[in-house]
This record gives structure tokens, C-alpha cells and sequence, in this order.
């Protein structure tokens, strides 16, 4: 993937079962065809491997929703990172808020599934940030954004060509509807550009990641955020289930 290329990530989150998402596959296999730039799909668990078989050599690439920080072991119910490269995966999403939220999952975890998947250069961890309503509110939103970042990646360290996508997801703009002002998304995207450049450098920030939004983005409203200086791409929930739909958010952003 190139640094310039913008990246599109249809998380189906639980939404839709092993039919629907093959269904949802072949339609989008043929409707991406002719599209540039990068797109992945994150089915459930279950239908990974069909999903990964029907988009093989599609040009579209696979996510995982989650993934556990051990390799193996007396796990039950986890998947390793090593699982999902063995399964055609290529990015995995990290501490999405409905995780945080439903399953406790906290800083710790969400720190030692980045670090365990940037052990697979193949396999890039999209680690989702963002502040709730109430620190919003409170104009608390830079400090939880840095604070965010430092738990899910100091120490780590990034060598070679190993990608990183933060994904900049304020809580209460998820499943809302209603995306929030790509002024506001451009804002807090620079303040996570400036924190990483304080963490990493420059040219590791510049090479190695990306920084996308998601959030309620739809056809209607991504064309707002088409050409924002530090916006890389999209991940996008509700909208990414229909093709139709995600293919106009994509042809959008991909132009
Ligand atoms: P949404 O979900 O597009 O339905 O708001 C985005 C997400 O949770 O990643």
C-alpha cells in the first residue's frame, strides 16, 4: 500500500451473518473492480475465511474485528494474530469503543494486541481512538486523544515498513447518523499527527502511518471530508453494508 494511497474499512461489526456477508462480498468483488486506492472489509469471525476465498485476487483485502495478544495457549474463545494471517487477514481492528465498552476491554489490552500484531509486518493493526460526549463536552477531547495514544503505543517499536492506521472515532458520533464537522475531524487528526510526531518522529509518522475517520460517514456526507489535509481514509460501520453505499463513500475518497 502506498503512503499516498487512501484506505477504506467497511467494518460489519456483528450486523450480519455468514450468508449476508459472502451475499455482501461477491457484490462488492464485482462493483470494486475498476477502483483504486485501498479497500478492506472486516466480517465476523466465522465468515472470514469464505469472505477471504470469495475476494481472492478481487484486489479487496481482509480484516479481522479483533484479535487476542498471545500467539497460542489455553486461550478459549480467542484468535491469535498468527490465526489471522493464517486466514488471509491483512488488518485488524484494535480497541474499537464497542469493545471498550461491552467487553471491558481496557488500555492494558488494547496495548499488548498492538504490540503482539506489529510482530507480523504483514498484519496491520487499526487501533480506533476517540473521545465520549461528556469529554467532548467538557473540552477534555485533546487530552484523551493523547492519552489514547500514549497507552496503546509507547514503547513500541516500529521497524521497517510495518503499518500503523490510527482510527479517529469520537464515541458519540458512532451510529449516530450524523458524521461529525470534517473541520472538527481535520482538527483532531492534526492534534493525534502532532502527538505521534512527538512520540515516533517525523518520518516514521510520515511513512508508516495513516490517520482515518469514522464515524456515521455515508455517501451524503464523505464528500466534506475529501481533501482534508490529514485525512488518509475512512472506517466506516452502518454504511459499509450496503454496496451500493460504500461503493459511492470509496469512489469518493479514492477519486
Ligand atoms: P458507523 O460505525 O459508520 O456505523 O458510525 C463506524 C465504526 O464504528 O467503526
Amino acid at each position: 500500500m502506498a503512503k499516498t494511497d487512501k484506505i477504506i474499512i467497511a467494518n460489519w461489526k456483528m450486523k450480519i451473518g455468514i450468508d449476508e456477508s459472502l451475499k455482501l462480498a461477491k457484490k462488492l468483488k464485482t462493483k470494486f473492480k475498476s477502483l483504486k486506492g485501498e479497500f478492506v472489509v472486516c466480517p465476523n469471525f466465522l465468515s472470514l475465511l469464505e469472505v477471504g476465498k470469495t475476494l481472492k485476487a478481487s484486489g479487496i483485502d481482509l480484516g479481522a474485528q479483533d484479535v487476542f495478544w498471545e500467539e497460542n495457549g489455553a486461550y478459549t474463545g480467542e484468535i491469535s494474530p498468527e490465526m489471522l494471517v493464517e486466514a488471509g487477514c491483512k488488518y485488524v481492528i484494535i480497541g474499537h469503543s464497542e469493545r471498550r465498552k461491552f467487553l471491558m476491554e481496557n488500555y492494558e489490552m488494547i496495548h499488548k494486541e498492538t504490540k503482539a500484531v506489529m510482530n507480523h509486518e504483514d498484519l496491520t493493526p487499526v487501533v480506533c481512538i476517540g473521545e465520549n460526549w461528556d469529554e467532548r463536552k467538557t473540552d477534555r477531547r485533546d487530552f484523551v486523544l493523547f492519552d489514547q495514544l500514549q497507552q496503546a503505543l509507547s514503547g513500541l517499536d516500529i521497524v521497517g515498513n510495518q503499518q500503523i492506521i490510527i482510527a479517529y472515532e469520537p464515541i458519540w458520533a458512532i451510529g449516530s447518523g450524523t458524521a461529525i464537522e470534517p473541520t472538527e475531524a481535520e482538527y483532531a487528526h492534526k492534534i493525534i499527527r502532532l502527538t505521534l510526531n512527538d512520540m515516533f518522529g517525523m518520518k516514521i509518522v510520515n511513512n508508516n502511518f495513516k490517520i482515518i475517520y469514522g464515524g456515521s460517514i455515508n455517501s451524503k456526507n464523505v464528500k466534506g471530508f475529501v481533501g482534508l489535509d490529514n485525512l488518509d481514509g475512512m472506517l466506516v460501520g452502518g454504511a459499509s453494508l450496503d454496496a451500493d453505499e460504500i461503493f459511492k463513500v470509496a469512489k469518493a475518497v479514492m477519486r
